[in-house]
């Protein structure tokens, strides 16, 4: 094992559509290993990859084996698997995870081309981020913990208006097109990796506000799957019951039309697994712990610690809701991971390796 501090390298997958969520994301667990991730110095300014001191981020997209004119030519989406190379990414996972650094390529994303490749050494935790982290039956065995971002299409359509149309001109018409033109792959490749996560954390529109078509308020479900090694699903009041809980009241803010957290057993894709929902969103964020402190299982270091995340944090684009809130949460359980991971290994290298 040739890694730094010979535990190996820890790997987590993040799935999900483009436009969903997960630089958001990644800035939220870097923040929670204690520092943001930046681009590599010196190296390509079109690079993908982010690296903090405890963390490496590298974009799926890389793995690209047709650019974008390739891409064109065959009429293939980037989604499709024929469009990625699934050979190369286990190759590079498996040397990265086995303290191998490699020689990763760049998919610009300016000019649609494959770049000289950059050097990546294997960091304490790899994050594989975009389409198809858990596409390949091979890489997804890498995966110490995995994660899936389901966003709804209605809010899909939602974000992408805000983001497309407000601060990049394309007009409503071309953003449902593409959308629409994605579909079919989206449906075949990329939303199937869902029932391989360990946790899914699904965004749907309110159910607080009848017929609401906005898209703002948002109906937020943290799928928590059980038995996972390392992994204990956080829980409100009583571990494994049924709960329905509207806060509101004397210690938290809540304006139209309220907030509302359910938690219990459930199953997904035939395996058992814990829901924690927030419907709605917070006025004040700084009252998140009052909410907190009914949560259990979060493995926070300190009392608030999420509440304090969050508060650092509340500029990020879904704060003041459910998305920033279990986002925080699955950083810190991935953090949890992590060291319980590092522990055993240190224990019995032989058996964790096995
Ligand atoms: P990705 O890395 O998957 O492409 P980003 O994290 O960059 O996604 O987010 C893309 C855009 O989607 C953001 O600029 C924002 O407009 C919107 N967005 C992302 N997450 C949220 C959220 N939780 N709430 C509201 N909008 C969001
Ligand atoms: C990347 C993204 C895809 C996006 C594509 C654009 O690969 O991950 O989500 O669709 O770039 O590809 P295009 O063929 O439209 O340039």
């Amino acid at each position: 094992c040739a890694s730094s501090d010979g535990a190996g390298t820890v790997v987590i997958g993040l799935a999900a559509d483009s436009g969903c969520g997960k630089s958001t994301f990644m800035r939220r667990l870097t923040s929670v290993f204690g520092g943001a991730a930046e681009p590599p110095k010196g190296g390509n300014p079109d690079s993908n990859t982010l690296i903090s001191d405890t963390t490496t981020v590298i974009c799926l997209d890389d793995y690209h084996s047709l650019d974008r004119t390739g891409r064109k030519e065959k009429g293939v989406t980037a989604l499709d698997p024929k469009a990625n190379d699934f050979d190369l990414m286990y190759d590079q996972v498996k040397a990265l995870k086995s303290g191998v650094a490699v020689e990763k390529p760049i998919y610009n994303h300016v000019t649609g081309l494959l770049d000289p490749a950059e050097v990546i050494k294997p960091p304490k935790i790899l994050v594989i981020e975009g389409l198809h982290p858990m596409f390949d039956e091979r890489v997804r065995k890498l995966l110490d913990f995995s994660i899936y971002l389901d966003i709804s299409n209605e809010v899909k359509f939602a974000w992408k208006i805000q983001r497309d149309m407000a601060e990049r001109g394309h007009s409503l018409e071309s953003i449902k097109a593409s959308i629409e033109a994605r579909k079919p792959d989206f449906d075949a490749y990329i939303d199937p990796q869902k029932q391989y996560a360990d946790a899914v954390i699904e965004v749907l529109p309110t159910t607080l506000i009848p017929d609401d078509n906005e898209g703002k308020v948002l109906r937020v479900r943290l799928i928590m799957k059980e038995g996972v090694k390392f992994f204990n699903p956080v829980y409100l009041f009583d571990e494994g019951s049924t709960i329905s809980w509207i806060p509101c009241g004397r210690k938290l803010t809540c304006s139209y039309p309220g907030i509302k957290f359910t938690y219990g057993p459930d199953t997904y894709f035939g395996q058992e697994v814990s829901v924690l929902e927030m419907d709605g969103q917070f006025d004040r964020l700084d009252e998140l712990i009052y909410v907190e402190s009914h949560l259990s299982n979060l493995s926070t270091k300190f009392y608030g610690e999420v509440t304090q995340q969050m508060l650092k944090h509340a500029d990020f684009p879904g704060s003041n809701n459910g998305t920033g809130l279990f986002q925080t949460i699955v950083g810190l359980k991935i953090r949890d991971l992590f060291e319980q991971l590092v522990a055993s290994k240190a224990k019995s290298p032989v058996e964790a390796k096995a």
